[in-house]
């Protein structure tokens, strides 16, 4: 999705812990302009109170471990990646889901900011979870009410990140956490983050890999559990879930994810491609309009880029980011980045 600027800027809401900047309204509104034309990007499937618990249910499903498997890898080398965040920084997190992985970075900077607290006193942090849903931006608000730390909620969209960083307050520490980063267009996603970076900012993100390029039977078996964790009945479910919830029937349409090869900058990646077709003709009634499909109709999804640790790195590095510290899971799946923008 480009830049979503001009939508939702007049209807700003703010109150003392969260500015709205998306309302409910403009993302129904979405989903209805995005199916007509056949279309379902995932930013919808986390849509209002329902869309929230779908994530936070597939998050702790045992068959889909991506971001959990990030979160222990963030555990794991938290204190060697804070050591490199001076003292002082603010925090921001976009698509931060419940907020969890963000507990863990806010409670060792404050270790951090209270061992090196010059004289003179106390060092604020001020942390600004984001995310299109309202309700995740509430719970992640909610996981920090004990902590020292001064909070701003927003309800925006990342593609939103120049009106977004109007908000907060300098130096900060940029996060895309849980796969995010990979739900993007590489050059896309990395020009936007730069444009909107300062000098002093840091961009910290985490990647699920394609542990090997090669081919063969490894990369044949990479290739399948990649596949395997996507095409889980859970994570079906909850990308069929926008179609269930406006009418219409399991037995309407079928999910299908693929792993197909796309082209880039740099050589071929992996990219998942997923639809919903459509199996018998159907409707769908959102707000006061009704919308329908015919059999054979074929609505398209987005992706998940299934990249290499070079490939990321290379990326990093054409789009004028240098790598301050990465840290890698011992099977090679996956991937922590702290990086800052080349001046
Ligand atoms: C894969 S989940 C990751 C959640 C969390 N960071 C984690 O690690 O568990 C993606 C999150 O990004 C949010 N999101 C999706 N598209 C977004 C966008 N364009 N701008 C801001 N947030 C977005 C979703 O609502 C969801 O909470």
């Amino acid at each position: 999705m480009k830049s979503t600027g001009k939508m939702g800027v007049g209807h700003i809401s703010e109150n003392k812990e969260k500015i709205i900047i998306t309302s409910k309204k403009d993302i129904e509104e979405k989903l209805r302009e995005s199916l007509k034309n056949h279309e379902l990007p995932d930013y919808l499937l986390y849509t209002g109170a329902d869309g929230a618990r779908n994530w936070l249910k597939l998050d702790e499903s045992e068959t889909f471990l991506v971001a959990r498997k990030l979160k222990v890898l963030l555990e794991k080398n938290i204190a060697s990646i804070v050591r490199f965040i001076p003292t002082g920084m603010n925090f921001v997190s976009i698509g931060v889901g419940n907020g969890e992985k963000e507990i863990i970075f806010l409670e060792e900077m404050i270790r951090k900011n209270l061992v090196e607290k010059p004289a003179s006193g106390k060092i604020s942090i001020r942390y600004y979870p984001i995310d299109i849903n309202n309700e995740l931006v509430d719970i992640a608000l909610e996981k920090v009410e004990n902590l020292p730390v001064e909070k701003k909620g927003i309800v925006g969209f990342i593609e939103d990140m120049a009106i977004l960083k109007k908000i907060w307050r300098l130096p900060v520490l940029f996060c895309i956490m849980g796969n995010t980063f990979c739900n993007y267009e590489p050059e896309f996603i990395l020009q936007l983050i730069r444009e909107n970076l300062e000098q002093g900012d840091l961009f910290f993100f985490d990647a699920n890999l394609l542990p090997t390029e090669g081919s063969g039977e490894e990369a044949q078996s990479a290739k399948r559990s990649v596949l395997g964790t996507y095409a889980s009945r859970e994570n079906a479910l909850f990308n069929m879930y926008p179609l269930l919830h406006y009418g219409m029937a399991p037995e309407d349409f079928d999910f299908e994810l693929l792993l197909a090869h796309v082209d880039s900058r740099i050589g071929a990646l992996y990219r998942t491609r997923k639809s919903l077709n459509i199996l018998k003709d159907a409707e769908l009634r959102i707000g006061p309009e009704t919308i329908g499909f015919r059999e054979g109709d074929i609505i398209r999804m987005g992706f998940t880029y299934k990249y290499t640790y070079d490939q990321i790195t290379s990326f990093l590095d054409i789009c004028g980011f240098d790598i301050l510290k990465t840290f890698l899971s011992e099977d090679m799946e996956n991937v922590i980045i702290l990086a800052k923008k080349r001046i």
